[in-house]
């Protein structure tokens, strides 16, 4: 279930690093959207508790760090993201939880689709019965 994504460093000595997130090369699909979030309050937020029927996502700490836990249905695994290259591919028909955030925490997600909250599975029941489905 777990899908590292390391990105190259270009490192430039004090001048900083530079990661590259290509399009169907590191990134395994075509990128139609990038969202990021940021500004968590307390590190008691929890975000995700869902699944998605086909978007496919890459997931990155790009500053501070947070678990991520990934769901199959059978499996439940925690990952903690504190790089910036170091992502994690969520595939579809995995059920995600983001928590323990950093204060400087920033997560960047590409996505292989833009936004569409029909492609959503927003309930644990259904996304069991979603996956059992041939
Ligand atoms: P959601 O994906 O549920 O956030 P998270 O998994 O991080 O908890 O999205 C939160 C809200 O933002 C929800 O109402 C849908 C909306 N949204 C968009 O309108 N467009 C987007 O690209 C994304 C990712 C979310």
């Amino acid at each position: 279930m777990l899908k590292p994504i390391i990105l190259q460093q270009i490192i430039d000595s004090n001048d900083g690093v530079l990661s590259i997130a290509e399009s169907e090369d590191k990134i395994p699909f075509k990128i139609k959207r990038i969202y990021y979030i940021y500004d968590f309050k307390t590190s008691k937020s929890k975000r995700g508790f869902h699944a998605h029927k086909k978007l496919q996502q890459v997931i990155f700490a790009i500053s501070g760090f947070f678990t991520l836990t990934l769901d199959d249905g059978k499996e439940k695994t925690n990952h903690l993201l504190n790089n910036p290259n170091k992502g994690i591919l969520i595939d579809k028909k995995i059920w995600h939880t983001m928590e323990n955030f950093s204060d400087n925490c920033i997560i960047l997600v590409i996505a292989s689709d833009t936004f569409d909250e029909s492609d959503y599975i927003r309930n644990y029941t259904d996304f069991i019965n979603f996956i059992k489905k041939p």
